[in-house]
């Protein structure tokens, strides 16, 4: 199975009313638990590598892990930039065997983000590769770019129609409350339930009803949407993590937006908890241990499972493989 690309994959989950889980990669570990878990679940699949993920392992070592994967497990997977800072990164994505690329101009100005996004959308049709862009801003950090609360900004409804036609995109990315990290909200920004646990506010479905209307059918792409598991960050922090207050979006409110316009929901810091729990567990366990594939096999097990958990009950893409297969290969 090639790699494929993501416009099939948008079109069955829309009408399907599920999601496509965006996994960031950063080595052979992570890769393994995310696509042994998909192949399980014969769920369709996005591996998405930021710039920092490719200065740590290096365009090639992501590119033929992801190849690997292929090989073993019978599943589509899509090969993804994300948060391309700039054409250039792009282009070298696109050039380099990516089917997908993220440009994000959301901190530049409405028209730069026009003009830059066009730009990376033309080259990338001529290659036969799919664009994400991206309007408003995330609270968080990306790479070296660091978004306070108050410098982030929601998504504008009144300005994705004309992005999306000028651009040429094919999926957009939208700011509706979601936020990169583990940390997503400061406690006062959270209520507390009766079990004392910190609540998020609501995602802003509104504005994400309006973006509907404006552009309907069209892919919606959530970033920054970890739910921050609670199992992970406990066994984290009683094997001596400091992850205090840590809290995430809610699954019932992912669940919800899967079941809307959004096609693709980003996830990256779930994957860390999970290894991070697993590792830390591992060496409280077992202080004598230093042989790298003993502590790591766990880690790689919790990513596993989380996956799993995303797949069956976040993202509703379990058994959805075969669908997509069919129409990729008419
Ligand atoms: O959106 C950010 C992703 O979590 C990637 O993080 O830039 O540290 O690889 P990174
Ligand atoms: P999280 O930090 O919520 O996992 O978001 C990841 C992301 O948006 C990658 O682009
Ligand atoms: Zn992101």
């Amino acid at each position: 199975m090639p790699l494929v690309g993501t416009k099939e994959m948008f079109k069955k989950a829309y009408e399907g009313q599920y999601a496509i889980g965006a996994f960031n990669v950063n080595n052979m570990e992570i890769v393994q638990g995310i696509t042994e878990a998909a192949g399980a679940l014969k769920s369709p699949l996005i591996l998405q590598c930021s710039a920092g993920a490719r200065k740590y392992a290096k365009h090639e070592y992501l590119v033929h892990l992801v190849q690997a994967a292929l090989e073993i497990n019978d599943i589509p997977i899509a090969l993804h930039l994300d948060h391309g800072a700039d054409f250039e990164t792009c282009k070298s994505c696109i050039d380099g065997g990516f089917t997908s690329v993220m440009i994000d101009g959301s901190h530049f100005p409405f028209k730069e983000n026009i003009e830059l996004t066009k730009k990376v959308v033309e080259y990338a049709h001529e290659h036969g590769v799919l664009v994400e862009g991206e309007l408003g801003q995330l609270a968080g950090i990306e790479d070296d770019v660091n978004v306070s609360a108050e410098n982030a900004s929601y998504t504008q409804p009144e300005e994705v129609e004309e992005f999306v036609e000028k651009t040429g995109v094919d999926s957009l990315a939208i700011a509706i409350g979601t936020s990169h990290g583990a940390l997503k909200f400061k406690p006062e920004q959270c209520t507390r339930n009766a079990d004392g646990v910190l609540v998020p506010p609501e995602l802003r479905f509104d504005i994400l009803a309006e973006i509907e209307k404006k552009i309907p059918q069209f892919p919606i792409v959530l970033h920054g949407a970890s739910s921050v598991i609670p199992k992970y960050v406990k066994i984290i922090n009683a094997n001596g993590g400091n992850l205090a207050d840590a809290v995430g979006i809610p699954e019932d409110q992912l669940r919800k937006a899967a079941k809307s316009a959004v096609c693709k929901i980003n996830i990256d810091s779930d994957l860390r908890l999970a290894m991070t729990a697993g590792i830390r567990e591992h060496f409280n366990a077992h202080p004598e241990h230093f042989d790298p594939r003993q502590y790591i096999t766990d880690g790689r097990a919790y990513i596993k499972e989380l996956v799993e958990h995303k797949i069956k009950n976040v993202l509703g893409s379990d058994g959805r493989a075969d669908e997509i297969m069919a129409i990729i290969k008419k």
